[in-house]
């Protein structure tokens, strides 16, 4: 086995017995809590039964057809998504197995959407020349990660992305990002930021060439990052004025991480596009990209020329189903918004309390405590320092070795992202241990 992002000669696996819950067992008698929540998939925490139950009972009759066939649980959560996203449930959803294969069909189709509109049904913006076939350029953020497919890392802005270039593909553009000690115009500047988008979009080509901006509302891999007041509102009226597609990726923030069923919800913003992945399908390979009904329409009479095989899974789009059912019937947002008020309190004390703690940020089950650089404004690992061991790896360490907490090494603070299902309990355990850990360090 290859390990992601990794030298390979450290690969040393803990091997598994089973899982419940927030917890791993180990075949050497170990009980792991798992702080990252298995790459952000398992909201619901592992081997939920109603899940089990649904997947099993979904084996019994279809496991996968084809779109030419029609699976009841593959609509179903089609029309679920389509509901429960922000705007009219005019929508339409296309489903595939990741995040980023989600990343490259909302690009793809927000692509083909721009042609369509502009080539084939002639519409073209006033006043402004035609200098391009059609629009291509999709502007997201530095301090962003969006997958390891080709087109999804040349939209990411994080260091990762380096491992494709010069290869990457053509069309992406960075923005500034925004909110945070580290964002290039100040943590709560919001004009600012946006003046420079817009001009950004305009010499960039404007309507004509830009198809949409792609955003994570609230940045996730980059070291947690919530936007500053009014910044997503005042992003859709600036799309609203290009005319350009917003494009929101809520693979890591959707499915209730941030106590709302997606992140953008606590902005009141109804974007264009909605990428979900990661605990959308919990134990499956399950994502889905929901385009709304003015995205969607364009392609009654034109081709959606995308596409891949097993899209619309029938046992990933039962385990989704019900890993939805079980975030509203068993109260899962409002417990993630409680629990997050308990780390919120605690971690504030830990700002105090520790000099190098530069701030906390979060919402919902959705944490980074970010430990200053140099100074309080410089991160603690810069981009250029990503793959340099560092306090965040130690500590990580020390908290699998002396307290079996499993968090990342590799995020730009110490990552607190349990599973929804998480009790205060566990809530206390874990900052004492995280406390602890700070204190090793101090
Ligand atoms: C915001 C965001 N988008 C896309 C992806 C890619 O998802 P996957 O790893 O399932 O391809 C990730 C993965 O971390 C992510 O955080």
């Amino acid at each position: 086995m290859l390990q992601c992002w990794a030298k390979q000669n450290n690969y040393e696996p803990i091997e598994v017995r089973s899982t419940e819950g927030c917890w791993i067992y180990t075949t050497d008698g170990r009980k792991i809590f798992d702080l990252r929540s298995a790459h952000e998939c398992i909201n619901i925490g592992f081997r939920h039964p109603k899940v089990l139950q649904a997947m099993q009972q979904q084996m019994e009759s279809v496991v996968y057809v084809t779109d030419d066939f029609a699976s009841p649980s593959t609509a179903k959560l089609a029309q679920r998504l389509s509901e429960l996203a922000p705007g009219s449930s005019e929508k339409k959803v296309y489903f595939c197995q990741s995040g980023a294969a989600a990343v490259e069909a909302a690009i793809h189709g927000a692509r083909l959407h721009k042609y369509n509109q502009i080539v084939l049904d002639k519409k073209f913006i006033p006043d402004a020349p035609q200098q391009y076939p059609y629009p291509y350029k999709i502007i997201s953020r530095y301090r962003s990660w969006h997958g390891a497919t080709n087109a999804a890392t040349s939209a990411s802005g994080d260091p990762r992305r380096w491992f494709t270039e010069p290869l990457t593909a053509p069309g992406f553009i960075f923005a500034p990002d925004a909110g945070g000690p580290h964002s290039p115009f100040g943590a709560d500047e919001v004009d600012k930021n946006l003046s420079y988008l817009d001009y950004l979009i305009e010499q960039e080509g404007g309507s004509n060439a830009v198809v949409g901006v792609l955003v994570e509302p609230i940045v996730g891999s980059n070291g947690i990052m919530l936007p500053p007041t009014g910044y997503l509102e005042k992003l859709q009226d600036l799309c609203s004025k290009w005319e350009l597609l917003l494009i929101v990726d809520e693979t890591m923030t959707g499915m209730g991480r941030t106590g709302k069923m997606f992140a953008c919800e606590h902005y009141g913003i109804e974007p264009d596009v909605i990428i979900m992945g990661k605990a959308l399908g919990a134990y499956c390979p399950m994502a889905a990209v929901i385009f709304n009904s003015k995205f969607a329409n364009s392609f009654d009479e034109n081709y959606f020329g995308h596409g891949q095989s097993y899209s619309g899974h029938a046992l990933g789009a039962a385990a989704a189903l019900a890993s939805i059912d079980v975030l509203f019937e068993d109260h899962l947002l409002e417990h993630a918004e409680s629990m997050g008020k308990l780390i919120e309190d605690r971690l504030h004390e830990m700002t105090k309390k520790y000099d190098f703690v530069s701030h906390i940020q979060g919402l919902g089950l959705f944490w980074t405590v970010h430990i200053a650089g140099e100074s309080a404004n410089t991160p603690v690992r810069r981009a250029t320092e990503k793959y340099q061991e560092n306090l965040v790896a130690t500590i990580s360490k020390y908290l699998l070795d002396q307290h079996n907490i499993y968090t990342p090494s590799d995020k730009f603070g110490i990552w607190i992202v349990p599973p929804l299902v998480v009790n205060a309990e566990e809530v206390d355990w874990i900052l004492n241990c995280v406390d602890d850990a700070l204190d090793q360090v101090d």
